[in-house]
């Protein structure tokens, strides 16, 4: 199991290969499992602007296509030493994959500046059991 030391330079090296050209502001997310696999992405920028990825979107997407299904730690580090929160979207997007115990670190190169429980990141949120609750 990778501790967040190794996560964040793993998220580093996703950064370093975002496609950003129109923001100038790459990111970089690594995750892991529950059962210990780890899956890292990066933002990918278009230049019809609203069809931009995020990096967290990529790492959950390259988590699903490697038969993950639960995260345990996400760590995302930005181009700079200023925090870079997960967006909007992004926040409901790890509402899906998170385990009950996930936590969300929102790093620089060296360390986290802030983490977050799945709740904190998106409060009263909508997920899996809100959609059919005869299902859950
Ligand atoms: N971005 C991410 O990839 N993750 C975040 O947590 C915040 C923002 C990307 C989207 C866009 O490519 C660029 O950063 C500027 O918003």
């Amino acid at each position: 199991m990778p501790d967040i030391t190794e996560l964040i330079r793993l998220a580093g090296q996703a950064r370093d290969r975002a496609y950003a050209p129109y923001s100038g502001h790459p990111v970089g997310a690594a995750l892991v499992t529950d059962a210990g696999a780890v899956f890292t992405g990066c933002n990918v920028e278009n230049a019809a602007y609203p069809l931009g990825t995020c990096a967290e979107q990529s790492a959950i997407s390259a988590m699903v296509l490697g038969g993950g299904r639960t995260i345990r730690e996400l760590v995302v580090v930005g181009p700079t030493d200023a925090p870079c929160p997960p967006c909007g979207a992004c926040r409901q997007r790890i509402r899906e994959f998170a385990g009950p115990d996930a936590r969300i670190h929102i790093c620089n190169e060296r360390e986290p500046l802030l983490t977050f429980t799945p709740d904190e990141l998106l409060p009263a949120s909508f997920g899996p059991e809100n959609l059919n609750p005869r299902k859950a």
